[in-house]
């Protein structure tokens, strides 16, 4: 068996999890949002047509913010045609995903099924096709409170009561060529920071997100933020990133070792903020929003997977069958977002429903979980609290990573990448820990020193573990994949052992009783 070791304290933090760090996304893609959270006429959709089957599993996984309406759909969407009578909405064009938008689920919508839910919304402006002026429209048409035309015109549709929403995207990966409008820097810079300052005229206590990098592999990452932090330093409070891990060269242990790329990711992203900070002196911290993260390949890159001919509406695209290796690379990116709570304060897993995410639908049938919608559960549902600074010593293995733009790109070396990752969390209830053995073929035996409670008692202990790291939860099959109990786990005196099975995802949640702090 594989020894590792692991020492925390109490007292020594790295930052209290911000709620909206255990946020999702819906976007008007595929299956997302018809078929999936709304479908009016399924069995068991309400009278605005929202799936309750759906609701039950979107409140199990806990999720706290909600990304609404893209992605690349936001780059050429109109807002307006997505509010008002349903029957008189136009049907549109969507460029992003080659679809029919039919528009009979909009912004209000949307906002009602947010608080159906108990989730915060957080919603993008479109920046491709569109600019300032529209942005300005539509924060005063969803939080203006009444008495001017386009406030009194959302109270004519039906909500009286300003929507309060708090969190907004200026834009959808700009960098990227295939968006709608895509722009450099420079010209992204401009017109978000033009937008930022009419959406805060409007409304002075929102929070504005300016979009950096679509990923760390694109060429112009770090210029790209720098530029566009120059720009909207003093107007914007977030920056985004986003990352989907994969498996394109069939590589496990490569891909599971692919979640350390995110930590990298976010302390060059929080080094060049910081940097920006520094040019002026300021004591100004821009905060994270890693606002699509997710495991995402085999629906990605061939272009048939990714749109169907004829402009269908809601066609099943990006339906992407996770696996139990899927599972343990999306657990390695929890445990990196956890390790960053002082900086990524708000993520969105990407996406809900359907299209890459945990939740899956059949259009007039049935609703499971996918592999990944458990360590998400379990990190959204035990990891709120005072993340731990966390020593571990363990043995490494040495990996070379493929995330290509190109073909001819070469794989990234990763020579040391320690056979466990950790995350722990001093949660109200006690402490949390969540541990990854990417070891394929020995269990891992964890040792882990526990400094500063009084007193630990072992409350539950779940692994996800597979002999088949190919299986994963189909309709027929819904359980297939399921956290089991961990057996092989004692607490004496500040002392966790746990012997983790080889390739496998474990929460460990302790009763704490505080010992004297420094
Ligand atoms: O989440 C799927 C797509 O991935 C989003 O629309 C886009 O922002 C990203 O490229």
């Amino acid at each position: 068996m594989r020894k590792a070791h692991v020492l925390m304290d109490r007292d020594f933090t790295i930052g209290t999890t911000d709620k909206r760090l255990f946020g999702a996304f819906i976007e008007h893609l595929g299956r997302c949002v018809y078929g999936g959270l709304f479908e009016p006429g399924h069995p068991t959709a309400d009278a605005q047509g929202f799936r309750q089957d759906v609701m039950a599993l979107v409140r199990e996984l806990a999720p706290t913010i909600m990304r609404y309406p893209g992605g690349n759909f936001v780059s050429g969407y109109n807002w307006e045609d997505g509010v008002g009578p349903v029957e008189q909405r136009p049907a549109r064009l969507d460029y992003a995903w080659l679809s029919t938008e039919p528009n009979t689920f909009g912004t209000n919508e949307f906002i009602d099924w947010c608080r159906m839910a108990d989730i915060e919304p957080m919603m993008a402006v479109n920046l491709g096709t569109r600019g300032p002026d529209e942005a300005g429209r539509f924060i005063e048409y969803c939080n203006h409170p009444g008495g001017t035309a386009l406030s009194d015109l959302r109270r004519k549709h039906g909500w009286e009561q300003p929507h309060g929403i708090k969190f907004w995207c200026l834009g959808n990966e700009m960098d990227g060529p295939w968006q709608t409008g895509a722009k450099t820097a420079h010209e992204y810079g401009r017109i978000a920071v033009e937008a930022a300052k009419i959406m805060r005229w409007v409304d002075p206590s929102i929070e504005l997100a300016a979009c950096g990098s679509s990923g760390r592999n694109m060429s112009t990452f770090g210029a790209w933020e720098d530029t566009v932090l120059e720009h909207t330093f003093n107007e914007v409070e977030w920056i985004s990133l986003h990352t989907y891990l994969n498996n394109y060269a069939d590589d496990t242990a490569a891909f599971l070792a692919s979640p350390d790329l995110m930590d990298s990711f976010i302390e060059e992203v929080v080094a060049i903020a910081d940097a920006v900070a520094a040019r002026r002196r300021s004591s100004k911290r821009i905060m994270l929003s890693f606002d699509e993260w997710n495991v995402w390949y085999r629906t990605r890159r061939r272009t048939g997977n990714r749109t169907r001919p004829g402009w269908p509406v809601a066609p099943p695209i990006l339906e992407e069958i996770y696996d139990m290796q899927d599972a343990l690379a999306f657990g390695g990116a929890c445990i990196s977002l956890l390790n960053h709570a002082d900086r990524v304060r708000a993520a969105s897993l990407a996406q809900l429903v359907n299209v890459i995410a945990p939740i899956m639908t059949e259009t007039g049938g049935d609703a499971w979980r996918q592999t990944i919608f458990w360590p998400f559960k379990h990190m959204s549902q035990h990891g709120r609290g005072e993340v731990l600074r966390t020593i571990v010593k363990s043995e490494t293995y040495s990996t070379a990573y493929h995330d290509p733009r190109s073909l001819t790109d070469p794989p990234i070396a990763m020579p040391a990448v320690p056979y466990l990752k950790l995350a722990a969390v001093h949660t109200p209830e006690g402490l949390t820990i969540y541990a990854l053995n990417r070891d394929l073929e020995r269990p891992l035996q964890m040792t882990a020193d526990i400094r500063g409670f009084s007193s630990l008692e072992l409350v539950a202990a779940e692994t996800l573990h597979d002999a088949d790291l190919k299986a994963s939860n189909t309709q027929e099959q819904p359980d297939r994949i399921y956290p089991g109990k961990l057996e092989n786990v004692s607490v004496e005196a500040g002392r966790v052992v746990a012997d983790l099975p080889p390739a496998s995802w474990t929460m460990l949640r302790l009763a704490a009783s505080k010992g004297s702090s420094l």
